[in-house]
């Protein structure tokens, strides 16, 4: 099943072959409910995959460069906590950007990107490749919230999860602990995870940063119909919704919602879903942590914080996890 094509000398792509799920239940479901969501995965159709590219380079938007400011600050130490000559496995590696400020320092006997976009994937690889000629790189297209293994064609050696981005923000609490907790499994016992994680500030601040003054942020939470119109078969129009952004102090998290500034029906799969005026459709959180209540998250997963770095702000953090 697994499909192992060697493309260039230091370059393999294997195919997990994730499957996309049924799209039209999961979305459907999240539009029935008392409060209507939509996974925030939908994001990220090629549009909206351009428009978070933007957001990273915002001035409001703080926590792309001040997470690359850390990790090239601190890569020699970071280097020292996650071994020289380990594999480093990176879940989600999009364009595989952030890695390059560490590969220099870390020297891994192996890197292995995983995306669940075959194409972007190889791309990415592909290129990586030829910037780091001495890198092996091992990609595999996968769905590493579902069925994904590490490959057994891999190296025998200390094994690191690179989770950068405050990607786990997206998750409940519940569900990053899970999450972590299946990278414990998956790593081993002398194992190890490089996580970046968003910090709680002033309300001010986290506002600020989801609610740009050029607008490119709502851009990108309206995209979300445009992309999911043609999955559902709906008439959603970005034109009746607005985007509405806030920081939830009790849950210390953002939420995005996109706001129906009308009553109105839209028409969806067939069938029909109602909005009264001000009805919002939820489409992401962004969890915020203290340092103390990231070292319990961790803790609860059976991991422990090894080493936290921060930016001089306290703005955003790297921390490395080992197994308890
Ligand atoms: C990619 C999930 C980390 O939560 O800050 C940026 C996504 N949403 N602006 C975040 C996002 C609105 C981002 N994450």
């Amino acid at each position: 099943m697994n499909s192992l094509i060697a493309e260039m000398s230091n370059v393999q792509f294997e195919n997990q072959h994730p499957s996309q799920g049924d799209r039209r239940k999961e979305l459907l479901q999240g539009l029935q409910q008392p409060q209507k969501s939509v996974n925030p995965k939908y994001f990220y159709d090629a549009r909206g995959s351009e428009l978070f590219d933007q957001i990273t380079r915002l001035f409001e938007y703080y926590p792309t460069r001040t997470e690359k400011q850390i990790l090239q600050r601190y890569r020699s130490e970071i280097a020292d906590y996650c071994g020289r000559g380990s594999i480093l496995i990176e879940p989600g590696s999009g364009s595989s950007e952030k890695v390059r400020l560490l590969l220099d320092a870390l020297k891994p006997a192996a890197y292995v990107p995983i995306d669940i976009s075959a194409e972007f994937l190889y791309q990415s690889a592909m290129q990586l490749g030829e910037e780091f000629p001495w890198l092996k790189i091992h990609a595999v297209c996968a769905d590493f919230n579902h069925d994904w293994a590490v490959s057994s064609a891999l190296p025998q050696s200390k094994k690191v999860f690179f989770y950068p981005g405050s990607t786990i923000g997206n998750m409940d609490p519940a569900a990053a602990a899970s999450f972590l907790s299946t990278l414990r499994e998956k790593m081993g016992r002398d194992g190890g995870v490089l996580i970046g994680v968003d910090l709680h500030k002033s309300e001010q601040r986290l506002n600020a940063a989801y609610n740009d003054s050029q607008g490119i942020t709502a851009d990108f939470n309206l995209n979300i119909l445009t992309h999911i119109n043609p999955l559902l078969d709906a008439e959603f129009s970005r034109e009746t919704f607005s985007h509405h952004a806030f920081y939830n102090t009790d849950e210390q998290r953002i939420e995005m919602h996109l706001v129906s500034d009308q009553k109105q029906t839209v028409r969806c799969n067939g069938s029909a879903v109602s909005f009264e005026k001000g009805e919002t459709i939820h489409t992401e959180n962004s969890y915020k942590y203290t340092l103390e209540g990231f070292a319990q998250l961790a803790q609860s997963a059976d991991l422990e914080v090894q080493h936290s770095w921060l930016d001089e702000e306290k703005l955003f953090s790297v921390h490395y996890l080992e197994s308890i």
